[in-house]
């Protein structure tokens, strides 16, 4: 089984804690990167950046980022090196991100949407597996060379 990790800051604690019990209701042994408490004043890189750097490292696999919108924990996780991370709302894309883009942190907003479709979402962005087909690669590649411009 491939190894999770999860972080959020106060605007997805609550969500965060649901996304780890269902998460090991499949059988996952999900990394928890903070927050451990709920801190209204917490900033959203001090918890999502480390669960960047250890999709970066291969220290986890595939990784779940929440703040309120899910759009700050995407921003930031992407100044990352080998991090894809996406703001997801609907399943299609939680699934097709990973198949064709090979999306490895799953961003959600926990002001934004509600559990039900979460783990729906969860669930779609877990199963899916990156096609590797000769234009997706084709097109990573041009995104990977991206990370060697400075
Ligand atoms: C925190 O209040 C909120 O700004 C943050 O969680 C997130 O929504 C940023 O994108």
């Amino acid at each position: 089984m491939i190894q999770i990790g999860i972080a959020a800051d106060h605007g997805g604690f609550e969500l965060k804690a649901k996304v780890i019990e269902q998460l090991k209701a499949a059988g996952y042994q999900p990394k928890d990167y903070g927050a451990y408490q709920l801190d209204p004043a917490d900033d959203y890189p001090d918890l999502v950046i480390p669960l960047a750097r250890a999709i970066s490292s291969g220290e986890v696999t595939k990784g779940i980022a929440i703040c309120g919108s899910g759009v700050g924990a995407s921003i930031a996780a992407n100044k990352i090196s080998g991090v894809r991370a996406a703001l997801i709302t609907e399943v299609y894309s939680a699934h097709q991100g990973v198949e064709h883009d090979d999306m490895n942190l799953l961003c959600l907003g926990g002001r934004v949407i509600g559990p039900a479709l979460v783990q729906e979402l969860v669930q779609a962005f877990l199963q899916a597996s990156y096609r590797g087909e000769e234009r997706f690669q084709r097109r990573l590649d041009k995104v990977i060379a991206l990370e060697k411009e400075k």
